[in-house]
């Protein structure tokens, strides 16, 4: 049994602790929040034991085995420094941090102490990946030359919301568009070269954005992501000799097409229980099982990677967060 802790008594929180039902070598043992009232809440509706009102004694709770870090962006890199200094295994909500320079400090630290360290990129670890990697490995679409997507949904105007709000590190790129680098990611490996338009709404953040990735070899990556826009949530994988798309949802996937040039269409559905948190989660278990303190699933180096790409992305925009200098690659304060 692995007791699990969650640490941020937020939305995504009450998700991945229903998910974890499904998993019935995993236990929801603890939870830790700002606020005695949200922990308690939480805790009681999913039967976890343990509550905390502090971050800091929620991390040094030695019931605890693995720690999912539910915060807001920018308290990730505090969630997770916290965890990982009393030896908890981590698995972090995205974007991982708000920029690369906090990703590289958290990756350090968990190497430095060998104690597990994942990013929580959900869409890798979905039933339906492997058939996806399967038609890949045996070259069914021939030599993958472009990738595209997109992912916009339409938000309420909340200035102060999450989305919106540049203090609680808002916008489409770090809140959606990271899906589609992580998948470029995956795919395509680390752009070469990264061309990007945003559209600044009046909070500052970007609500929607443009981008383009050339990667070896020739290949590019064509996405875009938004806040304030509905778009249609598909991505395509494109080849010399057909393309594959995942469907939408594409970040928490059941459904992928392999259209050939000729010929007829094979659709794969993967349905799933509950509201899917549980894969990545089951993959986390696996890995501490074996003793493992980094997944090759969701590597850290990929991790950073990621984080690199996106201040690459949006350092023409002037986008800075709070406590960012003026380049995103500087040390924040
Ligand atoms: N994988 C997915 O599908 C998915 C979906 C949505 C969101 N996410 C990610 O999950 C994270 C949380 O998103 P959410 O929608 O659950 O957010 P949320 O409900 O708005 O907030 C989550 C928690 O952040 C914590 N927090 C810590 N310091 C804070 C501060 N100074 N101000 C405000 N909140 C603070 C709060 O925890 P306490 O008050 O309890 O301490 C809050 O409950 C984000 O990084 C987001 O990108 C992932």
């Amino acid at each position: 049994m692995i007791r699990w802790g969650i640490l941020g008594a937020g939305r995504i929180a009450r998700k991945f602790a229903a998910s974890l039902r499904e998993l019935p070598d995993a236990r929801l043992a603890a939870v830790g929040s700002r606020s005695a009232e949200r922990a308690q809440a939480l805790a009681a509706e999913f039967g976890a034991l343990r509550c905390h009102a502090s971050y800091r004694t929620f991390a040094e709770d030695p019931e605890v085995d693995a720690v999912y870090v539910a915060t807001r962006h920018p308290w990730h890199r505090e969630a997770m420094t916290l965890c990982l200094r009393a030896g908890r295994a981590v698995l972090c909500e995205k974007p991982f941090t708000v920029n690369a320079v906090e990703a590289r400090d958290v990756v350090a630290l968990a190497r430095s102490r060998k104690v597990f360290l994942m990013e929580a990129m959900w869409t890798r670890f979905f039933p339906v990946m492997t058939p996806l990697a399967q038609w890949l490995a045996a070259g069914r679409i021939g030599e993958p030359r472009l990738f595209q997507g997109d992912f916009g949904f339409l938000n309420d105007w909340k200035p102060e919301g999450r989305h919106l709000n540049l203090a609680l590190g808002g916008g489409a790129l770090l809140d959606v568009g990271v899906y589609l680098v992580s998948l470029s990611s995956k795919f395509f490996g680390r752009p070469e070269s990264v061309v990007s338009q945003a559209a600044l709404g009046e909070t500052g953040v970007d609500e929607s954005c443009g981008m383009v990735f050339r990667h070896s070899g020739g290949r590019l990556s064509v996405l875009t992501a938004a806040i304030r826009t509905d778009t249609r949530k598909d991505v395509v994988l494109y080849g010399t000799a057909g393309r594959i798309e995942i469907h939408v949802p594409f970040w928490k996937p059941s459904a992928i097409t392999f259209t050939p040039l000729q010929g007829a269409a094979e659709r794969i559905e993967r349905p799933y229980p509950n509201f899917g948190y549980q894969f990545e989660a089951a993959h986390v278990m696996q890995c501490l099982r074996e003793g493992r303190t980094e997944s090759s699933l969701m590597p850290l180096d990929e991790t950073i990677s990621i984080m690199e790409t996106l201040d690459a992305v949006r350092a023409p925009w002037g986008l800075r967060y709070p406590g960012e200098c003026a380049a995103p690659e500087a040390p924040c304060v």
